[in-house]
Parts: C-alpha cells; sequence; structure tokens
C-alpha cells in the first residue's frame, strides 16, 4: 500500500513525530547520515518520542495492530497448555515473558492456568515505561488475585531460573541493518535528508555487516545479485543469549512472522522484508510521520536457530502458529468451550480461524521452541516438524 493514502495524523502528532525527526536529523553521522538500525531503533524507542517510547495507542483496534493475545483469550488458553506440561516436568518455574504489550496475555495466561500449575513469579521484561503502565494497570483490573506475582525487571535476570520464556511478536520489532548488494560488494542503507523529509542513502558497508550478510547468502546457498537490497539482525544472537542465559533449565518459545533463511532471502524478495502498521493498514514506508507508526522486519528462523547453538540451547521444535496451536489442543479447547458459552462459540470460532488460517495468521506466523535441559517431548510440536527446513 502507498502512504499516500494512509490517513492524516492530528496535528498534535504530527508536532510529535517533527520533534522526533529533529533529534534524528542532529544524531546524524559527520557525513549526513545514519545506518538504517539507529533509525529505526529511533522510531521505535527514542525515550518520550518513539512509538513504543510516548504514549500512544498501539495494539488493538483503536491502535496500529491487532497481535494474537489482542484476539481474544484463544491463544493464551491454548499455550497455557503447554506450560502446564511444562510445569508437570519441572515443578517449581517460573515465566519470563519479553515485550508484554498491553499485559493481555500475561493476565489471560495467569487466568487459564489451573492453580496447581501456577508459575512462582511472573516475570516481565518490557522496554517501554509507558507500556509498563498499560501491564500493571490491565493485569490488575483482569487478574487482581494473581497480580503480585508478576515482577517487572530493567534486565533479563541475574540468577538463575527455570522456566518458560514468552516472546510473541517481539523479535520483528527489533532494530536490523539494512544492505544493499552493489557492483563492489555489501553496500550500508542508510538515511539521510532530502529537503523536508528522510531519504534513502548508502555507504560501503561495516565489516561486521558485510561478514555476516556474506554468511547468510552462503549458508542458504544463495547468491545476492546487485541491486538486491534486504535486512539483517547484527544483534539477534546476543539478544537471545541476554534473555535466556540464566536460564538453567526450560523453554524459549518465539513467536513471530519470519521464514527459514533460504525462504527470507529468496531472490524474488528483492526489497527485503520492512513492514510498517498505521491505523490498521500495511504498508513499505519507514520514514511515514516516524514516531507515529510501528516499523517491523520479518524473522529470520535460521538466524535464531544458529543463536540457540551458538549459546548451548537445542531447538526443540519449529513449526507453524496453526500447528502449534493445534499441537497444544485447539481443537479441544474449542469443542469444551462451545457448549457451555452463551453464543455457541462464535467467537471462540472467529479467533480459531484468525490464529490458524494460512492466509491470515497460520501460516506466516512461526514458533520455535528453544530449550535448554529438556527431554520430554513437547505438545505444541508435536504435530508438525519444520526443522528440516531451516
Ligand atoms: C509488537 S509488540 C508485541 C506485544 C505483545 N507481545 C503482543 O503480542 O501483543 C512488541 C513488544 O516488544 C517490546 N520490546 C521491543 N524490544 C524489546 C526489548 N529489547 N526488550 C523487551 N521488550 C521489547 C515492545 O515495547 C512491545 O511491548
Amino acid at each position: 500500500m502507498s502512504s499516500n493514502i494512509l490517513p492524516e495524523p492530528p496535528d498534535e502528532l504530527k508536532q510529535l513525530s517533527h520533534s522526533l525527526s529533529l533529534r534524528i536529523r542532529e544524531s546524524f553521522d559527520s557525513d549526513g547520515m545514519m545506518p538504517f538500525s539507529r533509525f529505526m531503533e529511533m522510531a521505535l524507542y527514542e525515550p518520550g518520542l518513539g512509538y513504543y517510547s510516548a504514549g500512544l495507542h498501539k495494539l488493538g483496534a483503536s491502535g496500529d495492530f491487532i497481535t494474537a493475545p489482542e484476539l481474544g483469550p484463544l491463544f493464551a488458553t491454548c499455550l497455557a497448555r503447554q506450560v502446564a506440561e511444562l510445569a508437570d516436568t519441572l515443578g517449581n518455574y517460573d515465566i519470563l515473558e519479553a515485550g508484554a504489550g498491553t499485559g493481555r496475555l500475561a493476565a489471560d495466561l495467569l487466568r487459564q492456568l489451573p492453580p496447581d500449575k501456577l508459575p512462582g513469579r511472573y516475570l516481565v521484561l518490557e522496554r517501554s515505561a509507558d507500556l509498563r503502565r498499560v501491564q500493571r494497570e490491565h493485569i490488575q483490573a483482569m487478574a487482581p488475585e494473581l497480580a503480585d506475582r508478576v515482577v517487572w525487571l530493567d534486565q533479563p535476570p541475574e540468577a538463575g531460573w527455570q522456566g518458560v520464556l514468552i516472546a510473541n511478536e517481539v523479535l520483528d520489532a527489533l532494530a536490523v541493518e539494512r544492505f544493499r548488494m552493489g557492483e563492489a560488494g555489501v553496500e550500508q542503507l542508510c538515511v539521510t535528508r532530502k529537503d523536508d523529509h528522510f531519504a534513502w542513502s548508502r555507504r560501503e558497508a561495516p565489516a561486521e555487516l558485510e561478514l555476516a550478510v556474506k554468511h547468510a547468502a552462503t549458508s542458504a546457498g544463495l547468491e545476492f545479485r546487485p541491486g538486491y537490497r534486504s535486512e539483517i539482525n547484527l544483534h539477534l544472537a546476543d539478544w537471545v543469549a541476554a534473555v535466556t542465559c540464566r536460564m538453567t533449565r526450560g523453554l524459549a518459545l518465539f513467536i513471530d512472522y519470519g521464514y527459514p533463511r533460504r525462504e527470507f532471502y529468496l531472490p524474488e524478495r528483492s526489497d527485503g522484508t520492512l513492514m510498517c502498521h498505521y491505523r490498521h493498514r500495511a504498508h513499505d514506508d519507514v520514514f511515514f510521520w516516524p514516531g507515529l507508526q510501528d516499523i517491523t522486519a520479518w524473522v529470520d528462523f535460521t538466524a535464531l536457530a544458529e543463536a540457540a547453538d551458538r549459546h548451548s540451547m537445542d531447538v526443540e521444535g519449529y513449526t507453524s502458529q496453526a500447528m502449534f496451536l493445534l499441537g497444544c489442543g485447539l481443537d479441544q479447547v474449542l469443542a469444551g468451550h462451545g457448549a457451555n458459552s452463551a453464543d455457541g462459540g462464535l467467537a471462540l470460532g472467529a479467533q480459531a480461524r484468525e490464529l490458524t488460517l494460512p492466509g491470515l495468521m497460520g501460516e506466516k506466523f512461526q514458533v520455535m521452541g528453544l530449550g535448554r535441559g529438556l527431554t520430554e517431548p513437547l505438545c505444541g510440536f508435536s504435530l508438525q516438524d519444520l526443522r528440516y527446513r531451516l
């Protein structure tokens, strides 16, 4: 979708975006540009001004996009079955949720878990101070009797813990580098200023980016031709290490839209995977009112598996969201609730379609489970194993 048919933001929000744009320009390097990764980082997280930091209505019907937990309780109900299975294996355990959005998943998950399988602590690692406030209010309102188990962290846990890490649509919100193949080698795509707007520009890639791009191409058995553009997350492995390094035993579940590397870098996907969300419209203009829209990149799940390997974790499973939820018993949940609910299960049926149909969230959202010290099979990965595609 072209950005010139997107709704106009109100004047006070445009003012916010102008302030952020000014701060971005002031942070340009001496050559008048900055790597796209820094632009994305500032557009999303610049204190007080970035998309996730400025107190805007982001998730849900009145925001810009809707995530699986925001559709209703079905996603959390299925996830709770996987967590309960792990609770049987682990005994005392904690949940660590990274990037908890509005707190909806936390509240629903706590309410869906049987009392004897509740986590000792529900830890939340949330970068946005504004969203922490929203989460606190939501959890207090929706699950008051369980709210005292929820603890917000500024950093990943420093002491050893065992349990389940959940990150739904968090990896896609991490800043990525953007590159282009030039005639002479890899180029770093940068952001510069043209008249009153931001525009693309480029410079020779720093060694770290060049090496990472070459590794991506070689490991996928692909050749990136001149003119090919895409993204790469240089800090994914570090981030995964930071959030999992003190997990002594347990499972880290990453749920996001993405592909195995060979599909991520297909020659026909020659302009990468960046996607912006504004008022429930998806489009590709990353320079549209910085700070007022979400900017995301699809996830290279092979990179996630490589990160696991580097940090002594095992890829316990990789499957589509549809097959994960069905493996967790989505059909049994529907059967159990339909007869008892006032609408005969209509609302849950609508959520199930959205979560599982291939044209909706079922296929483009994928689930990867990284384990440490686990030997028992996991219900979520019992129906389909896509690890051979990594
Ligand atoms: C697209 S939202 C998804 C929210 C929620 N998980 C859901 O599914 O509704 C991305 C979330 O990740 C958070 N986030 C982004 N980077 C993060 C980081 N490095 N550590 C923790 N949270 C982060 C954002 O503030 C936001 O809460």
